[in-house]
């Protein structure tokens, strides 16, 4: 403002110096984005800034003699008021966030409330809706890139699990092959042998029975080698080869079977031949558990077989540590009761969409809490270094996704688990 001192010498002057000031200040204010009121330490609306705040509650006319808790709602005036204390009291500044429905939209204020004097105070209310838009827009933008992050993690997991599954399985597909070879060259032979040692046997007991054996230096040689021991031993041994053979056959069968390497597409395949040699391959932990077959015949299935098997033996592994788990619970609260592992699986047809697989166990079971996150990848209960937590997650995902199946889960805590797999036929 530009006044001379010879100007506010005399009463026009003055008059006139007042005006303008008053107009600069009409104008500094109408420049002002912000809401400006005054209010009493009652809270009644004793002035509003003529200013050119967009967003006003109501029109100054409705608000001016008023109280607050005429004028807002009655949690939000108790609000004011309780800052209008403070400030009176404290004579400090206070800030607030707060927001008003203005013309159907909920609209930011960020607001200082300042004492005037002992009966009064200043608010500045400053709309601050863009920056509470961005504010969301950026949560949001945070939210989905933890989501995403959590996408890319599983992702990245089922890479690295479906990496390790399918060079483990070419590894056993390749094993498998190369011992197949030999298996079946001394299987082939095996039969044969037989036969020709048996001649042989018979050949030997002719010549005693024409008493070719007199001659002292045979004699001596029969006695040195029992005879007797080994016509009675090499039938025998011969069977055990055979019997040992046959058995590397069914293994290597199995192995094979399992891998499925020879099929990346989907193929129509036996389900209960998955289940079989995933077994099989599992012998070893189910030494001292009993496991119930309950099959019904089943259509062939068209799938991933050698994903599918891989449900199979996450689900049975998952079984065979709960019926371990179990075992050692009851034992070390010394349950005397004889306790013994059972397993499950029941298969049959839907209708003529669908099969059902169901494994069920007599393991340790699982809380509701814990069952419902299991197929969460890297949820687990085992310690480290024996749990993962992706068994169920990776199975889940092979279920429902690439098969369009279903994997449910039902369990009492200290009874057991059943799993559920639905697939559709084609
Ligand atoms: N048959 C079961 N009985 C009890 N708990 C189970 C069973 N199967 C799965 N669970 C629970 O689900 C969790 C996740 O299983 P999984 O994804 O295979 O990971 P991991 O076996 O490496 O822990 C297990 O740690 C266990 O708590
Ligand atoms: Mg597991």
């Amino acid at each position: 403002m530009n006044l001379k001192t010879e100007d506010l010498e005399n009463p026009e002057g003055q008059q006139a110096a007042l005006k303008t000031s008053q107009t600069e200040l009409l104008a500094l204010f109408n420049a002002i984005q912000d809401v400006i009121l005054v209010l009493s330490a009652e809270g009644k609306y004793l002035k509003i800034a003529p200013s050119s705040a967009p967003s006003l509650y109501k029109p100054p006319a409705e608000m001016l003699g008023k109280t607050l808790h005429d004028v807002l709602p009655k949690d939000f005036a108790d609000r004011i008021m309780g800052c209008i204390r403070e400030t009176l009291n404290t004579k400090k500044t206070v800030k607030i966030e707060y927001s008003l429905p203005i013309a159907d939209q909920e609209v930011w204020f960020e607001a200082s409330i300042a004492a005037m004097d002992e009966n009064s105070v200043v608010v500045v209310a400053r709309d601050i809706n863009n920056r509470k838009q961005l504010e969301e827009k950026l949560r949001q933008q945070a939210q989905d890139l933890e989501q995403t992050l959590q996408e890319l993690k599983l992702t990245q997991t089922q890479m690295i699990h479906s990496e390790k599954m399918s060079s483990l399985g070419q590894l056993v597909a390749g094993v498998a092959h190369e011992i197949n070879n030999p298996v079946n060259f001394i299987h082939g032979n095996i039969e044969p042998l037989q036969d020709y040692t048996q001649d042989l046997l018979s050949l030997v007991e002719l010549y005693q029975k024409y008493n070719f054996d007199h001659h002292p230096e045979i004699q001596e040689f029969i006695d040195k080698i029992d005879l007797e021991y080994i016509k009675e031993d090499l039938p025998k041994m011969i069977n055990s080869m055979i019997v040992g053979t046959q058995r590397i056959r069914k293994i290597v069968l199995s192995l094979r079977n399992f891998s499925r390497m020879d099929e990346a597409e989907s193929k129509v395949v036996n389900i209960h031949e998955g289940i079989n040699s995933t077994l099989m391959i599992l012998k070893h932990r189910l030494l001292d558990i009993q496991v119930i077959k309950d099959y019904e015949k089943l259509p062939l299935l068209e799938c991933y077989a050698g994903e599918i098997n891989q449900v199979f033996m996450n689900i049975l592994v998952n079984a065979i540590d709960a019926i371990e788990q179990q075992f050692y619970q009851n034992k070390l609260a010394e349950i005397p009761e004889e306790y013994s592992g059972k397993i499950n699986i029941k298969s049959r047809v839907i209708d003529s969409q669908w099969i059902e697989i169901s494994i069920t166990d007599n393991g340790i079971g699982m809380s509701e809490e814990i069952r419902k996150k299991i197929m969460n990848p890297f949820f687990t209960t085992k310690p480290v270094g024996k749990g993962t937590g992706i068994g169920m997650s990776i199975s889940y995902q092979i279920i429902t996704e690439r098969h369009g199946g279903k994997l449910h889960c039902q369990s009492t805590i200290g009874k057991g688990t059943e799993f559920i797999i639905q697939i559709p036929i084609h």
